[in-house]
């Protein structure tokens, strides 16, 4: 092979891995790339056998300046989630939007000031529970996240999941609800039932942007919250009112 042949296919080489996400080569014995502990499709597995359960610390660095999928290429920040890794109740949302991409925290703009609204109602603050989404990166123009996408990245979250190992999980809308419970039914059928997620109660109920522009359902979301707060034995703060402003 000429010189200039054996620099075309190593440039073709390098562009395969910074496709797959690698930062640097796969050589044998840098044990960063080959003890990989997230397989983002593969973690199926019941919480508490199969994959190993990692810190959130560690899982964000697997996922260093993940280039896994196409959002990547328009995303500001990565938004990993937020909260107590103690957390007995866990928000789960469908992708950043304009506001999380700039600060690179979930829920900071008007739904998730709403999702706040309904924290603070049930008597939490956002620092007792943890808040990520199924991608972690924005899709432009806040479409909702294509299937390929979330496969690259529902693995991380799962990881989150096994490592926070919440009692209960609130799944806001038909995006998380679908991707973590691998149903093609709407959120409509979905809401407002505990269901089975490896073995932790999980709530689908609508997502705050769908109360910003239907706020007479905010009291359906409230009516979720309860049997949210009777199922970690927690008593209502309130009067059962609605979520908020
Ligand atoms: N909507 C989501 O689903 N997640 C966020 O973090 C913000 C808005």
């Amino acid at each position: 092979m000429t010189n200039s042949k054996f620099a075309a296919t190593m440039v073709e080489i390098l562009k395969v891995y910074d496709a797959m996400g690698f930062e640097f080569l796969p050589i044998p014995g840098r044990d960063e790339v080959f003890s990989s502990k997230i397989e983002p499709e593969s973690v199926t597995g019941p919480i508490d056998s199969g994959t190993e359960v990692m810190t959130l610390q560690a899982i964000r660095q697997e996922l260093g300046n993940c280039k896994r999928c196409k959002l990547h290429k328009t995303r500001k920040n990565m938004v990993f989630g937020e909260g107590s890794s103690n957390a007995r109740l866990m928000f789960i949302g469908e992708g950043p939007g304009a506001d999380e991409d700039e600060q690179g925290r979930p829920f900071v703009g008007r739904a998730g000031k709403l999702l706040t609204s309904l924290i603070n109602k049930m008597g939490l603050r956002r620092e007792d529970v943890y808040i990520a989404n199924i991608v972690k990166c924005r899709p432009p123009g806040n479409r909702d996240p294509e299937q390929d996408e979330v496969k690259a990245c529902i693995g991380f979250l799962k990881s989150q999941i096994a490592s926070i190992t919440p009692e209960v999980i609130v799944a806001l809308g038909t995006v998380a609800t679908k991707a973590i419970l691998s149903t093609d039914k709407p959120i409509t059928r979905l809401r407002g039932e505990f269901r089975d997620y490896k073995g932790i109660k999980l709530m689908p109920t609508y997502h705050p942007s769908y109360l910003l522009r239907n706020p007479s359902a905010k009291t359906i979301v409230w009516t979720d919250a309860l049997k949210v707060l009777k199922a970690l034995g927690l008593e209502a703060p309130e009067p059962a009112e609605n979520v908020g402003t």
